[in-house]
């Protein structure tokens, strides 16, 4: 079971979880209609209008160091999962969005702490609901209502999304099957290379002619892999 913690506005879900992460317990969820001052990766904004589902789940026990990719894969899954159940097919871009017709659906920032071992861990989404308009973001965003036509509750969307993350267990396999980056060329020292494979600590696995390599998301340009796929 989750506790929800539901606010009209708020500066961060995720950063609610942060200041009070020790007196909130296990598997509590912090949703609210708007954040003033909304993340996203590499200290991006996430402009958080009304209409779009905002949540930060909190993981306190049985941590490891293979918790933070395991909860990407969890995560982007039940995603993948939930957009289906409005019959729309969605793809992983690695490590932390999802996409539908290589637009943006839904953001994932994933924060831990970490002394001797994790401390915790913050699953924040930011799901597009109801927004039909992304402005000058229009070619590259999109929303479940603009994708199905249906203007959607925000509480069913959560409810949903309950359900498949606490009702399953996604494998490493699902999160490869479902990913756009399998298969995709990159330049790598100085070397052209194949993206083969994601490990279970989430480094992806490049094969050039000569070598194999195992990198961390932060040590190539993603940006390189999917201009290649936008064109
Ligand atoms: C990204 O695409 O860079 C990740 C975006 C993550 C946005 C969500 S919205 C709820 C939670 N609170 C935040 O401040 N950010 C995440």
């Amino acid at each position: 079971m989750n506790k929800i913690i539901k606010f009209k506005t708020i500066s961060s879900t995720n950063d609610y979880i942060k200041k009070n992460f020790v007196d909130l317990e296990d598997s509590t969820i912090v949703v609210s209609n708007e954040q003033t001052s909304g993340r996203g990766r590499s200290d991006h904004t996430w402009k958080s209008e009304i209409g779009n589902l905002y949540m930060s789940l909190l993981k306190k026990n049985d941590l490891t160091h293979d918790s933070f990719f395991f909860e990407m894969i969890q995560i982007s899954m039940s995603i993948v999962e939930l957009l289906k159940r409005f019959d729309i097919k969605s793809k992983i871009k690695y490590p932390n969005d999802i996409l539908v017709n290589n637009k943006k659906i839904c953001g994932i920032l994933i924060e831990s702490k970490w002394s001797d071992s994790i401390d915790y861990l913050i699953l924040g989404m930011g799901i597009n609901v109801n927004q039909i308009d992304f402005q000058e973001l229009n070619f590259k965003a999109t929303s479940i209502q603009l994708e199905s036509g249906l203007e959607v509750k925000l509480d069913d969307v959560l409810m949903m999304f309950l359900d498949i993350y606490n009702n399953n267990t996604f494998e490493l396999q699902d999160y490869i099957e479902n990913s756009m980056i399998i298969g995709k060329m990159i330049n790598y020292n100085d070397e052209l290379c194949k993206v083969i494979g994601i490990s279970k600590e989430g480094y992806l696995l490049l094969k050039s002619e000569q070598d194999e390599y195992r990198v961390k998301m932060n040590e190539i340009s993603l940006e390189e892999i999917y201009d290649e796929i936008n064109n």
